[in-house]
C-alpha cells in the first residue's frame, strides 16, 4: 500500500508532533545525553528515535567496535541524529541521493542529494558518503567492521542486499536496525527478506511499537563476525 500525503496533511502532522512533544511523557533515565533526549523529544517518532538511541549508547557501553552505516538515508535527519550521538565512530551513509533505483516505479525521495545532507550534519568528520545503488556502493568495505546497521529503503532486494553484506561484517552484540519491518508497504518487503534470510541463524528479532514498526537484532556474542563471507 503506497500512502500518498498532501501538503496540508503534512503540514498539520508537523504542527501535532510539536504540541504532542510538549506533553509526551519521556524516559526517566535514558542512558544517552540531554541533547539526544531533546532530538527524539523533536522527532517524527520519538519511540523509535529512542530505541534506537537506546541501542547505541549500548553498543558504546559495551564497547563493541565498528563504524556505523546508514541504508536509505535521503535527506539525512537520522544520519544527523545518529553523528550527534556516536561522533566518534565513522558513519557510512548510503543512497543514490536521487530516489529509488530507476525501473521500480516509485518516485518518491528525488527532493534531496548529498549537498543537501552535508549541510544538515554540519561536522562532515568521520563521514563517508557512498551516492549510487547499493549494493554496488560497498566496494573497497569487504574488510569493514559495523556495530549498528540502520536500513531504510523500503523495498525487498535493498533489504535482502543489506542482509547479506553487513550480517557477516557485524561485530558479535552489534545491532541491526530495520525500518519498516512491521509494514504493509511495499508488499511486506522487509518482513518478508528478513523472515528468509534469518531461517537458521541464531539471532531473534525484536519489534518495536513505533509508527514505522521497526525491528532489531543483535548479532550473536561469541559468533564469528566473519562467517559466510
Ligand atoms: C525512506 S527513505 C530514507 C529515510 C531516512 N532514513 C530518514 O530517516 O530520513 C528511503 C531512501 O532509500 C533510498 N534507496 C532505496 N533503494 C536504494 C538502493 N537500492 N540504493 C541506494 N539507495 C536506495 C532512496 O533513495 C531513499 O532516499
Amino acid at each position: 500500500m503506497r500512502i500518498r500525503a498532501s501538503k496540508g496533511f503534512i503540514l498539520a502532522q508537523r504542527v501535532y508532533h510539536r504540541l504532542r512533544a510538549m506533553f509526551l511523557y519521556e524516559m526517566w533515565f535514558p542512558t544517552y545525553s540531554d541533547k539526544i533526549q531533546a532530538m527524539v523529544r523533536w522527532s517524527p517518532d520519538p519511540v523509535r528515535y529512542a530505541s534506537m538511541a537506546l541501542a547505541l549508547e549500548r553498543v558504546r557501553i559495551e564497547g563493541i567496535p565498528g563504524a556505523i552505516a546508514e541504508v536509505g538515508v535521503y535527506r539525512g535527519d537520522t544520519s544527523r541524529f545518529l553523528h550527534e550521538q556516536a561522533p566518534e565512530r565513522k558513519l557510512y551513509l548510503f543512497d543514490t541521493f536521487t530516489g529509488f533505483p530507476d525501473g521500480n516505479g516509485d518516485h518518491r525521495f528525488r527532493d534531496t542529494g548529498v549537498g543537501i545532507v552535508k549541510s544538515k550534519l554540519r561536522d562532515l568528520n568521520n563521514v563517508e558518503f557512498r551516492a549510487g545503488i547499493f549494493p554496488e556502493t560497498t566496494a573497497g568495505l569487504e574488510h569493514e567492521e559495523f556495530s549498528f546497521v540502520l536500513f531504510d529503503a523500503d523495498k525487498y532486494e535493498a533489504t535482502m542486499a543489506c542482509l547479506n553484506f553487513f550480517y557477516p561484517r557485524m561485530s558479535p552484540g552489534g545491532c541491526f536496525v530495520l525500518h519498516d519491518f512491521n509494514s504493509a508497504e511495499s508488499g511486506w518487503a522487509v518482513a518478508r527478506a528478513m523472515r528468509e534470510f534469518m531461517q537458521g541463524k541464531p539471532e531473534s528479532v525484536i519489534e518495536f511499537p513505533d509508527i514505522g514498526g521497526t525491528a532489531m537484532f543483535r548479532k550473536i556474542r561469541g559468533s564469528d563476525p566473519k562467517a559466510g563471507l
